[in-house]
């Protein structure tokens, strides 16, 4: 055996190289990471990645295309008010909007988005419309409802109760503070294990292709109009099917700043692992931040052969995996 070429066998495991390998028989060179295992897989972000994966595994498990498992996995999250961090009952921004952005990408890279959409449940779907049906990649505000509307989406309040409640509280806890002297206190809501943000979610179907998505409420309590990375091709989310695809979670704005995931997919090209690539943008992150306290960003990455991995600045990131050796299982992402 080549000393640049491993197999391993059928069993999740956390690899030499730092990464996980997927159920069944795997492979990888460097240099040849258009091998893939035939065993398809999904991962996604935070405990709330579990339900969402168990709606993509139906998907893949049946034969389907990665690209419709990883729209229909996030819905999950998207519909369900007690996610306070994405879709229907996600937090508002501070003067109590739901503003949502969503972004989806595909094995041809072909992508959609929409940022700072409101009254719709579903932006993940919007965003697949506009790569399906448009010749743009990306429909913001109003002009993303419109398109939405005339898409056939019903215009809903996602302003449930409870948001409303801990919108009121987190207003009033700064204002008591005295807090809004600048943006910088505004956008520290931690965010943790109690307090995910964004789904991102990444697939591999069994005919070896790859895709991703992302969706997000946002930071709550951001300024009206704030957009973050997730809807941002290349930041919150990236899919090259040659190599492998990648998404964040976290305060957006350091994501955007380093093109996050588009990075994490580049460094497994260029030989890391996914683990390691994953590692590398956030101790970038951490140099540019120096010792800020409760900067929370953590990346997901699932290369084209099945490994995958995961890294994030602070302790508490967890990720969901779902394939067909070990169901469907909650990880702790290793931290700095
Ligand atoms: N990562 C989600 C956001 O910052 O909006």
């Amino acid at each position: 055996m080549s000393s640049r070429r491993r197999f391993i066998k059928n069993t999740t495991l956390y690899s030499a190289f730092g990464g996980f390998i997927a159920a069944g028989e795997a492979s990888y060179a460097a240099g040849s990471l258009s091998k893939h295992t035939n065993e398809p897989i999904v991962i996604s972000t935070w405990n709330h990645g579990l339900p969402a994966n168990a709606a993509a595994w139906e998907i893949l498990n049946n034969g389907g295309k990665a690209i419709d498992a990883v729209e229909a996995g996030v819905k999950v999250p998207e519909a369900d008010p007690n996610v306070r961090s994405v879709g229907y009952g996600g937090y508002p921004d501070r003067d109590g909007n739901v503003t949502l952005d969503a972004c989806i990408m595909d094995e041809n890279q072909q992508c959609g988005s929409v940022a700072c959409l409101e009254h719709i449940k579903h932006p993940i779907s919007v965003a697949r419309l506009v790569m399906d049906k448009t010749p743009h990649v990306m429909l913001v505000g109003e002009g993303a409802l419109e398109f939405a509307m005339n898409q056939g989406f019903k215009k809903e309040n996602l302003l449930t109760p409870e948001s409303l409640k801990g919108w009121r509280s987190i207003r009033k806890e700064l204002e008591t503070k005295k807090a809004i002297v600048n943006i910088e206190n505004e956008r520290q809501t931690i965010i943790s294990e109690d307090n995910h943000d964004t789904i991102g979610m990444l697939a591999l179907d069994v005919a070896g292709n790859l895709s991703g998505s992302c969706t997000t409420s946002g930071a709550a309590n951001k300024l009206h109009g704030r957009v973050g990375d997730s809807p941002i091709i290349g930041a919150g989310l990236f899919v090259d099917n040659e190599i492998g695809a990648a998404c964040a979670t976290g305060l957006g704005e350091e994501v955007i700043k380093q093109a996050g995931s588009a990075m994490v997919v580049e460094l497994m090209r260029n030989g890391r692992d996914p683990e390691s690539a994953c590692k590398e943008i956030v101790q970038r992150i951490i140099k540019t931040n120096g010792a800020k306290k409760d900067l929370q960003v953590g990346f997901l990455a699932l290369r084209k052969d099945g490994a995958y991995g995961a890294f994030s600045i602070l302790k508490g990131f967890n990720f969901a995996v779902f394939d067909a050796k070990n169901g469907n299982k909650l990880i702790d992402s290793p931290f700095s």
